[in-house]
């Protein structure tokens, strides 16, 4: 059943939903190469340097952080930064690494070169952290031996091994794990021509032909995000299968996008109310994102990691120091008249 964009109670357009039933398919979608990457090309330029020097000195690759909002490709580019290396991947996450063992046994089985991927990074306990320093820097880790007044420390060497970390909110980083990386990379939200080139290679890979026309309308609608617009194709798709037809047409995505509630602008019903909230209940801000939270039953962290980076992007949302504002892109794009009160503030 679907109803106003939302599919089993989850928004089609949430990029951090990341589909666990399709799973296999999204890891199928997945680019193996930097070549097959689409997009980010400083950052591709970047890395092609990094690890062909990295080769050249038969050196591990320095640690690496990436950041940037949900969707657009973190998981993605450090499979890859593996698969150009040549070594093993290791996963984990911030919050999965509950003791100073968890860590310390991942470190130690590692191989030379290895990478170790920890996704939601800015969620690592501190004591964990302390860890990981040690290991970062000087490839080691200290346990202690003994108990009581004989107890002592002992480095440990570990593999030389590659951090890559993930993060969403780079803002709560520690500045000292922050600084331990040799490269940072921020990943942006996509052109639109470089969502097309993603819509049109995940057609050819789930082998579903697709007019141009109608890429390019879901393309459009997409948030500039790579999850988001292989899910909108994907769901299209279906709206093309059930019809009996061999592709996907302009008709098949703009009714498809009709019915799953996204407007042209690739917000759905949620997006909106929540913009009407600002405007309407709050007079447009600035309010804090607290008061927004509750007004709209949803909780802080996800109106800031969801909705908010893509409305911010358009412009129809700014962040103040006092808290956000509407914009008067916001209030066209609604249909609601802009009539700001405050013009020092708007
Ligand atoms: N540059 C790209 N070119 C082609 N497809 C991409 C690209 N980036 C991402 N994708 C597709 O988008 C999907 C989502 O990417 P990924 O899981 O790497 O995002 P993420 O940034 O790790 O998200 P999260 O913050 O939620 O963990 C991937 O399965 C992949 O198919
Ligand atoms: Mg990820």
């Amino acid at each position: 059943m679907i109803e106003e964009g939302i599919v089993n109670n989850k928004r089609v357009i949430d990029p951090s939903e990341k589909s666990p039933v399709k799973r296999t398919q999204e890891i199928s979608l997945r680019p193996r190469t930097l070549n097959d990457y689409i997009g980010q090309n400083e950052i591709k330029k970047n890395l092609l340097i990094a690890i062909a020097a990295a080769k050249k000195r038969k050196e591990p690759l320095e640690h690496i952080l990436v950041h940037g909002p949900a969707g657009l490709g973190k998981t993605t580019l450090s499979h890859i930064i593996s698969n150009e290396m040549g070594v093993n991947i290791k996963m984990t996450s911030g919050p999965a690494l509950e003791k100073q063992g968890d860590l310390a046994s991942i470190l130690t089985n590692l191989k030379e070169f290895d990478v170790l991927f920890i996704d939601e990074i800015h969620r690592l306990r501190p004591a964990i952290e302390e860890v990981l320093y040690t290991a970062m820097e000087d490839f080691g880790i200290d346990i202690i031996i003994g108990q009581g007044p004989s107890a002592r420390s002992v480095r440990l060497s570990i593999p030389r091994f590659t951090l890559i970390g993930a993060t969403t909110k780079m803002s709560m980083l520690s500045s000292p794990l922050r600084d331990r990386f040799g490269n940072v990379f921020k990943l942006n939200f996509y052109s639109d021509e470089d969502i097309l080139a993603i819509v049109k290679r995940t057609s050819r890979i789930l082998n579903f032909e697709i007019d141009e026309d109608a890429a390019a309308k879901i393309a459009k609608s997409s948030r500039q995000t790579p999850r988001i617009a292989n899910r909108l194709l994907k769901r299209i798709r279906d709206f093309a299968e059930v019809n009996n037809q061999k592709k996907i047409t302009l008709n098949n995505a703009k009714e498809g996008l009709a019915s799953l509630g996204i407007d042209e602008l690739g917000l759905d019903q949620q997006d909106r109310d929540l913009l009407k909230i600002l405007i309407e209940k709050f007079n447009g801000g600035p309010v804090g994102i607290s008061a927004i939270a509750a007004a709209a039953s949803e909780e802080q962290a996800t109106i800031e990691e969801v909705y908010e980076p893509f409305l911010i992007k358009l412009g129809f949302v700014e962040r103040t120091q006092r808290g956000r504002t509407a914009r008067k892109p916001a209030y066209q794009h609604l249909g609601l008249e802009y009539n700001p009160v405050d013009f020092s503030i708007k």
